[in-house]
């Protein structure tokens, strides 16, 4: 099987509901808010001129395997949501009733985001997720190291990554490429490491 990794801003936009369903296997927040969150923050994503990613794709079944997110303004990423307000209230009222743990973390994480200043010539990996059936191949540490390979690129200096301190795989991940814990914090339910490298 040979994978090929492409600039997630050239993916087909009638893929990227492929990417939505690939990221909802992540346990983060954004998941927990649901398919159309996740859809609408990757439509805006590559919309976006600061952040880049790359995607892995199975070059004969031409499946996707995998993504990769960086931004150095990832705030700004997560405001895009609320954009469209109709769209936003009409979204969050269903999180509300629906999954009211989830309303009341997000709002817990917007107060965290809001605290957390963008750093000059810092990016963060924003995401980085492998479909389960792909896993513990090395893709995920390859899709990030390609964020820090365009990161240098660009000339930033520094990436960092917020990882759930049981998220035992993308601690091993993130660590093999070279990043180091400089940090532990709680996010209401979320307990985090912040890893930085140097790139
Ligand atoms: C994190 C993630 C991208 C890693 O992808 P991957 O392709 O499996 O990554 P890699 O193979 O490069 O590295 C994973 C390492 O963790 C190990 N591992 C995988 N699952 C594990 C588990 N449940 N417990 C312990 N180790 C585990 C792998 O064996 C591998 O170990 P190695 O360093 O000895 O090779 C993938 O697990 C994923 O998509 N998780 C959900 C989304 C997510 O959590 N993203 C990160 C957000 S910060």
């Amino acid at each position: 099987m040979k994978t090929i990794f492409l600039p997630l801003r050239e993916i087909p936009y009638d893929v990227l509901p492929r990417i939505a369903e690939i990221q909802l296997h992540d346990a983060g927040l954004l998941s927990k808010l649901g398919f159309p969150f996740v859809l609408k923050y990757f439509e805006n994503a590559i919309k976006d001129e600061k952040a880049f990613g790359f995607y892995a794709q199975d070059d004969e079944t031409k499946e996707i395997m995998g993504f990769s997110l960086a931004s150095p303004k990832p705030s700004a990423l997560t405001s895009k949501l609320t954009e469209d307000k109709v769209w936003f209230i009409k979204n969050i009222l269903k999180v509300l009733f629906t999954k009211p743990i989830t309303f009341f973390q997000m709002l817990i994480s917007s107060v965290t985001i809001q605290n957390q200043m963008d750093e000059p010539n810092t990016i963060e990996c924003v995401y980085f997720t492998v479909d389960p059936k792909y896993r513990s191949n090395k893709l995920g540490r390859t899709l990030q190291k390609a964020l820090m390979d365009e990161g240098k690129k660009r000339g930033y200096k520094k990436i960092f990554a917020s990882v759930e301190t049981k998220n035992i795989a993308s601690l091993k991940a993130t660590q093999a490429n070279g990043f180091t814990i400089v940090k532990t914090f709680r996010e209401g339910m979320y307990h985090r490491h912040r890893l930085e490298s140097e790139l």
